[in-house]
């Protein structure tokens, strides 16, 4: 997470609502693209340094509205996904972004 607002929600509520949307997930093998400030390496989502069928779930917060080519990007995230793995993604609604009062 970028800001510590955006932390204090996603604990306080979205895991809870990712928990009942997949589960515990102790033997998965997991993704997490564009992670903002948890940056343990870093590389771009049109080009995922992995393996095919390398994860078992791949979440997004807030980053595929970011990539002009976001096709490349479910591409890529498709492609590193196990089959059956899913993309947990948590995205900007169009009538959010194209609101005038969106900076
Ligand atoms: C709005 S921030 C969201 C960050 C974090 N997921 C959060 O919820 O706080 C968008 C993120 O997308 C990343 N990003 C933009 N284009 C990207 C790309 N092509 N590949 C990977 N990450 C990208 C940026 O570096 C930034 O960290």
């Amino acid at each position: 997470m970028n800001n510590q607002l955006r932390s204090l929600i996603q604990r306080r509520f979205e895991a809870r609502r990712l928990l009942r949307m997949g589960g515990k997930t102790p033997h998965w093998r997991v993704l997490e693209i564009g992670c903002g400030r948890a940056i343990v390496s870093v590389g771009d989502v049109t080009a995922i340094r992995a393996d095919d069928e390398t994860y078992d779930a791949v979440f997004d917060f807030g980053i595929i509205h970011h990539v002009p080519d976001w096709r490349a990007a479910l591409r890529e995230i498709r492609r590193v996904l196990k089959p059956g793995g899913r993309l947990f993604a948590e995205e900007v609604h169009e009538r959010f972004i194209s609101h005038p009062a969106f900076p």
